[in-house]
Formats: structure tokens, sequence, C-alpha cells
């Protein structure tokens, strides 16, 4: 049995989505869902769906705890789906080329300190970029800076606002994520 440790802090579609993908597969499991943020609704999705979840702040998140749960769970794959902080090095060191991310742009544009969610919509609309798009990649020490496994772009000639741009970046998100997963762990 494959395991999955899925990160967020907000919403949590693509948790939803990643959820909903594997449920039926009896490979791979989803053994936790960790997020800095009480009042997220992913927290709701997780319960729905009988998944264990971890709370936790930011000094939990630099210091041992987050590690220590996470050296008893021992994942294959640490899945940062929608988790809006940075990842601590000390968990990248435990968990080299495990942990991967899911950035709503096409990097090594609109990446870096500050460039999540709304705001990374917000920059691509305000530069008129004719297309965005997502980037699935491995998480490194450096924010938004890992090594890449996949991109895929969409038009966004047509969007008159970050709403709309991020609807577009979702459905892109949940057409690509699971299948990108599905595949890391069958090659590890
Ligand atoms: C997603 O679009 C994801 O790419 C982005 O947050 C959104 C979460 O949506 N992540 C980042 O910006 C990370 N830098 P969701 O909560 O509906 O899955």
């Amino acid at each position: 049995m494959k395991k999955i440790v899925l990160f967020a802090s907000g919403n949590g579609s693509n948790v939803e989505n990643i959820i909903q993908f594997f449920k039926n597969n009896t490979t791979v499991s989803i053994v936790g869902i960790f997020c800095n943020n009480p009042h997220a609704k992913v927290l709701e999705r997780a319960e729905n769906h009988k998944i264990k979840t971890t709370i936790f702040n930011k000094n939990e998140l630099n210091g041992n705890l987050v590690l220590d749960k996470l050296k008893q769970l021992q994942p294959d794959l640490i899945v940062l789906a929608g988790f809006l902080l940075k990842f601590p090095e000390n968990i990248i060191k435990e968990f080299p080329k495990k942990t991967i991310n899911i950035h709503p742009a096409l990097l090594p544009k609109y990446g870096g300190k500050g460039m999540y969610g709304m705001h990374v919509h917000q920059a691509v609309l305000d530069n008129k970029e004719k297309e965005t798009g997502i980037t699935i990649h491995y998480v490194n020490e450096h924010y938004d800076e890992g090594e890449f496994i996949f991109q895929k772009s969409t038009n966004i000639e047509n969007c008159k606002s970050p709403e709309e741009i991020a609807a577009k970046v979702h459905e892109l998100e949940h057409q690509f994520f699971p299948t990108v997963i599905e595949k890391l762990l069958t090659n590890s």
C-alpha cells in the first residue's frame, strides 16, 4: 500500500478531488491531512471522508511536531495541495524527493514569496498575460524552485477578473493533479 499525506490551508477543492480520485484504489491510501488553519473548509472535507487531520501552527511546523507525526506515518508522498506556508527544510531533508507542490501559474513566472492563490491570478491579470497554467514540482528549500514534474497551460484572453482565471486554473488542477500523483507513486 502506497501512503499519501496531504497538506492544505484553505478550501481544499484539490484535496477533495484527490480523495475522490483514489477512493476505490486498493493500492493507494490517504493517511492524513495536515492543515495550518483551524477554520479551513478542508478540515470539514477530511471529516466527511473520515480521514485523520492534524492541525498545527507555524511554530509547530518549523519545530519537530509536524516532522515527528510524518515520521510515524512514513508517507511515500507528501502532497502540498493548496498549502500556503513555506515548507520547512527539516521535513524536506527527512523525505527527499518525496514532497511535491502544485503552483497555480507557469513557473518560473509568478512564483516566490507572497505569490499564492489570488495574488498570483491578480498579477497574471495585471500583466495582461494571454495564458497561465499550473506547475507541479518537487519542493526544495526555496519557494517554488524545485524540479518541475508537470506543466499545463490554458488560454485566458477572455478572462476579466482574477476569479475567472482562478476557475480556469482550478479546472486544470482538478484534471491533472491526481494522475500526476498516481504516476509518481507507481514509479516510486
Ligand atoms: C490552488 O489553486 C493551488 O494551486 C494554490 O492554492 C489553491 C488552493 O485551492 N496554491 C498555491 O498558491 C501555493 N503557492 P483549493 O484550496 O481549492 O485546493
